[in-house]
């Protein structure tokens, strides 16, 4: 599935990229967002792009191609920032963007998605040495397994989906995607009738649990503000309130913080921008 980037004329408004600055993208996805920042940036403009999925750095790779040397491309998460920048040489950034959560490429074959039915992984990086959904189901007990819906995803029926599960996995170990949604099913009243699916907020939940997230870009973006030009632009866009409260919080020490929205002529094209936030330090 191609991935639209989201906001896109809003993130090239603020950030501004003039020929011959340098940028920092520190989720470079397909490489949506850096493609036009690279055309503005040229001739000699440099950007170096992160993404903690190797998969997803082959395909910024292909899709980046066209501008050689002018793309600076590493596998790497955002609390190994400062070491890239360091083993780079990426010393001065005009801006540095942060495009949060995944990407419609990821939806497969990492177990993120409920519609999809793969095993419970979660992991972006399959490489990373930490528990996957699947251990988390099935190892974590009954207060740890809350405690995550609670607070990475504010999961009304918490409660009832961790009972299930710990009754479940007393008979069979929970091994997939739909495995999972489908208790999650069962777990909310038959009257629900919600805007999203059942399955979403837990999912969600494990996810940021997994990919340790929230920690994440508490790290990226203490590094960033460290980094970035004096009257450099720091741009990050969030898809949930968790992550918007965490972005909100950190830049506000910071000086004042710009807030705009999809419009509703990209809400009508791409259905992902509708939770967009984006959040620039002015
Ligand atoms: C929404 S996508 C970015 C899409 C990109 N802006 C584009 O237009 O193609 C988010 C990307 O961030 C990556 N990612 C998520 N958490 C990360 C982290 N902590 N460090 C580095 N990359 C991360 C994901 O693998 C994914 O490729």
């Amino acid at each position: 599935m191609q991935h639209i980037p989201v906001l896109l004329n809003e993130v090239l408004k603020e950030l501004n990229p003039k020929p011959n600055d340098n940028f920092i993208d520190c989720t470079i996805g397909e490489g949506g967002h850096s493609k036009e920042i690279l055309k503005k940036i040229a001739p000699n403009g440099l950007l170096l792009g992160i993404d903690r999925n190797k998969e997803q750095i082959k395909r910024a790779e292909k899709n980046l191609s066209e501008f050689g040397k002018r793309a600076i491309l590493r596998h790497g998460k955002f609390s190994e920032l400062k070491k890239i920048v360091s083993e780079t040489k990426f010393l001065i950034s005009n801006g540095i963007i942060f495009d949060l959560g995944f990407s419609s490429a990821e939806l497969t074959g990492q177990g993120l998605s409920f519609l999809k039915d793969e095993v419970l992984d979660m992991r972006y990086d399959k490489d990373e040495n930490v528990e996957t959904a699947r251990d988390i189901i099935n190892n974590w007990n009954y207060d740890r397994i809350i405690k995550i819906l609670y607070e990475y995803s504010d999961e009304m029926y918490a409660k009832r989906i961790a009972e299930n599960i710990i009754k479940e996995r007393k008979k069979n170990r929970i091994n997939t995607t739909f495995e999972l949604a489908f208790l999650v099913k069962k777990s909310y009243p038959r009257s629900w009738k919600g805007k999203i699916n059942s399955a979403t907020r837990t999912f969600q939940a494990l996810r940021i649990a997994v990919n340790n997230e929230f920690e994440e870009i508490k790290q990226g973006l203490q590094t960033a503000l460290d980094i970035v030009d004096e009257k450099g632009t720091i741009l990050v866009i969030s898809f949930h309130s968790g992550e918007d409260r965490i972005v909100k919080n950190i830049l506000k020490e910071y000086g004042k913080v710009k807030l705009i929205r999809a419009s509703n002529e990209e809400i009508l094209k791409n259905k992902k921008s509708r939770s967009a936030k984006m959040r620039i330090l002015i």
